[in-house]
């Protein structure tokens, strides 16, 4: 025990202990409490029981069978059958104020693993593991896990389920033994498996309770874990799932697995987006931007699909910018041969059918209205019509000899093939040199079903090439924003937003769907980086209809957009999409900068979201209601975060438009507004307004004094 030493990471409010001796074993993770490191150790370790090993097994940062710990291992993998359970030892550690690296070997296995752990002044930690052969042959690497410890006192899990048009969503459900776990195997972030989960204690929730929330930043196939062994200890395990054979290192080669990041709050779910939200917006997206004003979009998609018209499009820019609307999009369809989603991916050549005048006139007109250019590709994709194909078959991403489906008619090039890459860069390259265009929307419509190389599994490698082409995108054309998009939110993980700037959450854009994606998102995301659009009051992909005023304030709460025809649409709609930009103009400062809060309710048919600025001076709060109020009085709207001492000016900055016609009276402080301290809204709050199924209101605190 003595030969052992304790350090700490400290964040603000989290402390991490860490012992290492031979290996290294995290004690503590949680609330920051000061006191002798020493006294600690007595306090933290454990007894033996009868009828197990008669040594005390750690659940280190990398379980090992080798030591006797029966969970699933950090490293699996052998060298032709051989050195297949490592244990490593530690060899040298390099400690910083807010990290350490632990080097760790087997010298008998000939292995050498780096262990990378940090908890940063935003209170998220992260760690990561690079395991290098240092031995004559190839050494398979089965699996690399990152693995987390939680305490016993973490019994409940909030973990997310999706698909296309209905992303993030979210479940709860009990942490047992025999644990929890999720794959994905679709080759992207995917909808279905949004790598991310939280433990916590029992019945956590917004406001309350310990959580522990988790992040696996990696862009495609991946399994999470979380497990509860059979004494009662229980971590959380984080993955790249290796296909068969697809990471054989040679000698003096080595594998780094993804981050896992995560963070322990005592304040419930709202204190853990907090820290998420500010690690994002300090570290993981492109320094460059993040005071830039997020420009309001209009994007053509929904308004013309593969119907291109220069002219029209150019009388959709004027009839934008009339708007305020600050970017102009044209999406899918202005490539040769691309008039419906059968054919033409890959030819990534101006349709000269289409546009017989070329790209410049739109650009220019869309510069000269006060607007910045965007425009979609999507270059990891194929369809077998396209002249690529034909003249390229062998670039799919495919085993050959074999048929695979296609999704959405299309099929993936496999990034691993230099001439392939070098092809598509030379494509970005060219239409980002030759227009000014400020924004690419990235898109990436189908699930890998194949991913080979040269006959091998390379799924993991097509991942890391799906970077490398956006790095190398960007370092030509560092100013150019890019979205990530993967047919709605498909790609949306920390990772792939070190290099891009926002994520289309979905492609459904009905305002009530959205309340639940927009939220789900929340939790690890903070809403500038969530493009977030107004649709037609009839909505395409659930053929729904909404107001304006509901529509507008839920996009109002994100990177927001216009998705529409805007010539065809009536002049009340017109006028109803200039107040919510002006609105968001004026908002965007707070809602992107701000804390964001997730309100509890009494009632589920109600969302409440509010954004408070950090220096508490003002916040806005959206009361959506999604459904009918259980109740006809609806309890009242407490409003945390404010400063507790000021006083504040409460006014409705919007209401639905039957606001005053749906009951004898509203009340009165919806009309009028009224002062409050800062005590008294968290506190006691004000009585709920009663408002209609699918609609929302919008109300502002201003610090008067
Ligand atoms: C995907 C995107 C949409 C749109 C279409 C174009 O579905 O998510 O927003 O860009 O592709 O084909």
């Amino acid at each position: 025990m003595t030969d052992k030493t304790l350090i700490e990471l400290t964040g603000q409010q989290t402390q991490l202990i860490v012992e290492l001796g031979e290996y290294a074993e995290i004690l503590h993770w949680g609330q920051k409490v000061s006191g002798d490191l020493n006294g600690f150790r007595m306090a933290l370790h454990r007894p033996v029981p009868y009828g197990r090993l008669d040594s005390d097994v750690s659940m280190t940062l990398h379980p090992e069978l080798g030591r006797g710990v029966f969970s699933s291992p950090g490293v699996e993998g052998h060298r032709d059958g051989q050195d297949w359970a490592p244990v490593f030892v530690i060899s040298h550690i390099e400690q910083q104020q807010d990290s350490i690296v632990i080097e760790s070997e087997d010298a008998i296995a000939g292995l050498r693993l780096q262990t990378e752990l940090k908890l940063d002044s935003n209170d998220v930690v992260k760690t990561r593991h690079t395991l290098t052969n240092k031995k004559a042959g190839v050494y398979h690497v089965n699996r690399l896990a990152n693995t987390l410890p939680l305490p016993a006192r973490a019994n409940e899990l909030m973990t997310y389920y999706g698909r296309w048009v209905h992303e993030f969503q979210t479940v709860r459900q009990p942490l047992l033994q025999g644990g929890y776990q999720q794959e994905n195997r679709r080759g992207r972030t995917s909808h279905e498996h949004y790598p991310a989960l939280v433990a916590g204690t029992t019945h956590f929730d917004e406001m309350n309770g310990d959580v522990w929330g988790f992040h696996f930043a990696w862009s495609g196939n991946h399994r999470l874990r979380v497990d509860v062994k059979a004494d009662g200890r229980r971590y959380m395990q984080a993955e790249v799932i290796y296909l068969p054979g697809e990471v054989a290192l040679k000698e003096g080669e080595s594998i780094t697995t993804p981050w896992l990041y995560a963070s322990h709050s005592n304040c419930g779910l709202n204190g853990m987006s907090h820290h998420f939200h500010s690690h994002v917006r300090e570290t993981i997206l492109p320094s460059d931007f993040t005071d830039k004003p997020r420009p309001i979009h209009l994007n053509t998609w929904e308004g013309i699909y593969f119907d291109h018209d220069p002219e029209y499009i150019m009388s959709m820019a004027t009839q934008s910018a009339e708007m305020g609307v600050e970017r102009f999009i044209i999406d899918d369809g202005w490539f040769k041969g691309r008039n419906g989603d059968k054919a033409g991916l890959g030819d990534w050549f101006l349709c000269e059918a289409k546009y017989p005048n070329g790209l410049h006139p739109i650009v220019e007109h869309v510069n000269k209205l006060g607007m910045e250019f965007g425009l979609w590709f999507e270059p990891e994709m194929i369809n077998k019509d396209s002249e690529l194909f034909r003249t390229h078959p062998d670039w799919l991403l495919a085993v050959n000899g074999y048929d695979q489906p296609t999704g959405r008619n299309q099929y993936v090039i496999n990034l691993q093939n230099d001439e392939a890459f070098n092809f598509l860069f030379e494509r970005l390259d060219h239409f980002l040199s030759t227009y000014n265009i400020a924004y690419i929307k990235w898109d990436m419509n189908r699930e890998v079903v194949q991913p080979a190389h040269l006959g091998q599994a390379a799924a993991h490698n097509q991942t890391q090439r799906y970077y490398q082409l956006v790095d190398k995108v960007r370092e030509k054309h560092p100013k150019v924003e890019i979205e990530s998009c993967a047919a709605g939110g498909g790609r949306i993980d920390f990772e792939v937003l070190k290099r891009t700037h926002r994520f289309w959450a979905s492609d459904n854009n009905d305002a009530l769907e959205r309340q639940t994606i927009q939220r789900g998102m929340s939790y690890f995301f903070p809403p500038e980086v969530m493009g977030s659009h107004i649709g037609a009051s009839h909505c395409h992909s659930t053929r729904r209809r909404h107001s304006i005023e509901f529509r507008g304030l839920t996009a109002l709460f994100g990177h927001m957009g216009i998705e529409l025809d805007p010539v065809k649409e009536e002049q009340a709609e017109k006028e109803g999409f200039e107040r919510y930009i002006k609105l968001h103009k004026m908002l965007r400062p707070l809602l992107h900068s701000g804390r964001t809060w997730r309100i509890p309710t009494d009632d589920k048919a109600h969302q409440i979201h509010a954004v408070v600025s950090n220096d508490q001076s003002e916040a806005v709060v959206m009361i959506a209601q999604l459904a009918m109020p259980t109740n006809s009085l609806s309890g009242h709207l407490r409003v945390p975060g404010l400063d507790p001492q000021a006083t504040y000016r409460v006014t409705v900055l919007d209401k639905p438009s039957n606001y005053d016609d749906i009951v004898n009276y509203q009340p009165p402080w919806t009309e009028s507004g009224c002062e409050l301290s800062g005590a008294w809204c968290e506190e006691v709050g004000l009585t709920m307004p009663i408002l209609d199924a699918e609609s929302a209101m919008l109300v502002k605190f201003e610090r008067i004094h």
